[in-house]
């Protein structure tokens, strides 16, 4: 257990308020970091931070647009402030809110979804850089998707920035590397969520969503804590550069 104890860790984590970004703040606060969460809605947030309190860790509620680089750069300063220091960057917010072929696709969605899933992250990793080399300390996670290393057919925007997204995670890792600071992304599949409600909760679309997935079922958000707790501790100290798919076996075959 040691391997993955955070204790005196500290943690920023975007799209906090539900989901797999909820998962991995309470999972972090569980092996013993403190953490700063970061989402638009108040309420969301102040149910993960009771989460974390639970945990006997400290929850810091900074309410912020990731879209918004003003807002990056004030909530990255009110989490170094509150906290310290922090040690683990979790760029978890992003999603994808409509499907269309390319063909028929609108490009301020594109542009939408780009900033969204990517530019987002570019905002949170260039406010945090001076901190974490100047520490030389720091675990950066990425949240991409499979989507990102594959076709993704009617969600174009949302593969090409999560593949970007991972362009940026092996390019940081090799550039940050000689100061201690690793940068990984962790990949899920088709993972239950509110995100895609209407795919899972549907009798027809759920399975037919996951018919080429070996494991042959929807993945829960809280399987997505292991690996995030893995890749934010030592347990994973000479790991960097890498996309982490964790999509019960659905890319094999690709
Ligand atoms: N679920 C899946 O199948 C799946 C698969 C692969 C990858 N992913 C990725 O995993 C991550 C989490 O997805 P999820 O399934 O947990 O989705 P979700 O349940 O919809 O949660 C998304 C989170 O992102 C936050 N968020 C959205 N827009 C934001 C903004 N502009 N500023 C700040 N926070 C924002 C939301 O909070 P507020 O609305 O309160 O701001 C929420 O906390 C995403 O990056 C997604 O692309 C999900």
């Amino acid at each position: 257990m040691s391997l993955f104890d955070l204790t005196g860790k500290t943690a920023f984590v975007t799209g906090a308020s539900r989901g797999i970004g909820r998962v991995i703040a309470v999972a972090l606060a569980q092996a013993g970091a403190d953490v700063a969460l970061v989402a638009r809605t108040t309420e969301g947030l102040a149910d993960t931070a009771t989460d974390v309190k639970a945990a006997g860790r400290e929850a810091v509620v900074i309410p912020a647009d990731v879209t918004d680089q003003r807002a990056v750069a004030r909530a990255v300063a009110t989490a170094i402030g509150r906290l310290g220091h922090v040690d683990i960057v979790v760029n978890n917010a992003g999603g994808s809110n409509f499907m269309a072929g390319f063909r028929d696709l609108r490009l301020d969605g594109w542009e939408k979804l780009m900033r969204l899933n990517l530019t987002s992250a570019v905002y949170v990793c260039h406010a945090f850089a001076p901190h974490l080399l100047d520490r030389r300390s720091g675990s950066v996670i990425n949240v991409a998707s499979i989507t990102g290393v594959a076709a993704a057919p009617l969600i174009s925007p949302y593969g090409a920035a999560k593949a970007g997204l991972i362009s940026l995670t092996k390019t940081l890792a090799v550039e940050w590397a000689a100061d201690n600071v690793r940068v990984n992304a962790l990949c899920p599949g088709w993972t239950a969520t509110d995100l895609n409600r209407n795919l899972w909760d549907d009798q027809v679309a759920g399975p037919a969503t996951i018919a080429n997935v070996p494991m042959k079922r929807w993945a829960a958000a809280g399987e997505m804590a292991g690996p995030a707790v893995f890749l934010a501790s030592d347990a994973s100290s000479y790991l960097t550069g890498q996309a982490i798919i964790v999509d019960g076996g659905q890319t094999i075959n690709t």
